[in-house]
């Protein structure tokens, strides 16, 4: 048995409010818990987009009365409102932009429109984009202009590795974080995800090349952080005509970069430090007392979505064999989760900006 600090997902979506038939804060902290994690950063990018106090307080509030795990709030940037979002940066995890494609409506294209939010937001929390490819170097450039830290959400690309780096070797105040489907799959592995749905591969960014994968594990030395991203959207919606981007994540991270832990592609000490020492100096988050994580790296067995815990009813890892499994999470001196049951009640959760 080994026992891992509680981990930080710092990117995750729990739908609530307003789409809390994919997830909300119960089923999703849940699964956090379920996958290892014991503090989540949840994205704005909700019905309606968390860009205010009064949206702040409707996420909170819920998130207070559900969450069985420790959470925090990112507030989105929008055209409009970043003297509101610099003035609530005490409570929110930080500031999120979305510079790119996405699911949802807070999407920034004009520059000039950055600019006020990478002025007035408080230095000490983090900025997070999401930026692909040459938006991500505008972000870059930003920072620094703007003699700021920024962090770059889920990069996917052999490009976006290779200029974080040299932006790290300028000094420039970059730090990152990538997926384990961006590490573990590539658009190769399209057809085995879709099942003949073609919707169940959809996911911003997009899955990318061997090259591109093999570059981000060549250089994981650069990368900061790993999130999951997860974005839960029902089979239903994944198998529809219009289908929305996104995959679970929170149960499957931890297993499937353990069994990569087995195979010698990573050690332990690389994972508590992107799943733990990083995000929790990145997003400058507090300690959680009496908090730890057992796993049992010698279990070997088959992911399932029948076993999640997320409302989404699918996982893009179906059927794979992995080894390492989380075995018992033990959250500010209570056993949260131990053999499969979550054992703490709705509201159990912190907020840790609280
Ligand atoms: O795949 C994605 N899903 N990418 C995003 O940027 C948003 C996310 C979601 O909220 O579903
Ligand atoms: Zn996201």
């Amino acid at each position: 048995m080994l026992k891992l600090p509680g981990l930080i997902d710092p990117h995750v979506h729990l739908r609530e409010p307003g789409a809390t038939h994919k997830e909300d804060f119960d089923s999703g902290t849940s699964a956090a818990l379920a996958g290892g994690f014991t503090i989540v950063l949840t994205m704005p990018n909700t019905k309606p987009p968390i860009f205010d106090s009064e949206t702040l307080d409707l996420a909170l509030t819920a998130a207070s009365k559900k969450a069985r795990c420790d959470y925090a709030q990112f507030v989105g940037a929008g055209p409009n409102n970043a003297d509101k979002a610099a003035s609530i940066a005490d409570k929110a995890a930080g500031l999120k932009m979305y510079l790119d494609s996405t699911f949802g409506e807070l999407r920034l294209d004009d520059m000039s429109l950055w600019q006020a939010h990478f002025e007035k937001y408080p230095k000490n929390y983090p900025i997070v984009a999401h930026s692909e490819s040459r938006s991500m170097a505008a972000a870059i450039l930003f920072a620094a202009i703007y003699d700021r830290p920024v962090h770059i959400a889920h990069i996917s690309l052999k490009e976006e590795v290779l200029v974080i780096k040299a932006a790290k070797e300028h000094g420039i105040k970059v730090t990152c974080e990538v997926c384990p489907h961006h590490l573990f799959l590539t658009k190769d592995d399209i057809p085995d995800i879709s099942h003949g749905n073609a919707g169940r591969d959809e996911v911003r960014p997009r899955l990318a090349t061997k090259e591109d994968v093999d570059a981000l594990w060549t250089n994981l030395n650069v990368i900061d952080c790993f999130a999951t991203d997860h974005a839960p959207h029902t089979i239903e919606e994944k198998d529809s005509d219009n289908p929305p981007p996104g995959f679970p994540g929170l149960e499957t991270a931890l297993p499937l970069l353990l069994n990569a832990v087995s195979e010698s592609r990573l050690t332990i000490s690389d994972l508590i430090e992107k799943m733990y020492t990083n995000p929790k100096k990145i997003f400058n988050l507090p300690d959680q007392p009496e908090t730890w994580v057992e796993v049992d790296e010698n279990s070997v067995y088959e992911i399932k979505a029948v076993d999640q815990f997320t409302r989404c009813n699918w996982t893009p890892f179906e059927g794979w064999k992995v080894k390492g499994k989380v075995c018992k999470v033990v959250l500010r001196g209570v056993t949260a989760f131990e053999d499969g049951k979550i054992l703490v009640e709705k509201g159990f959760g912190r907020n840790v900006r609280g």
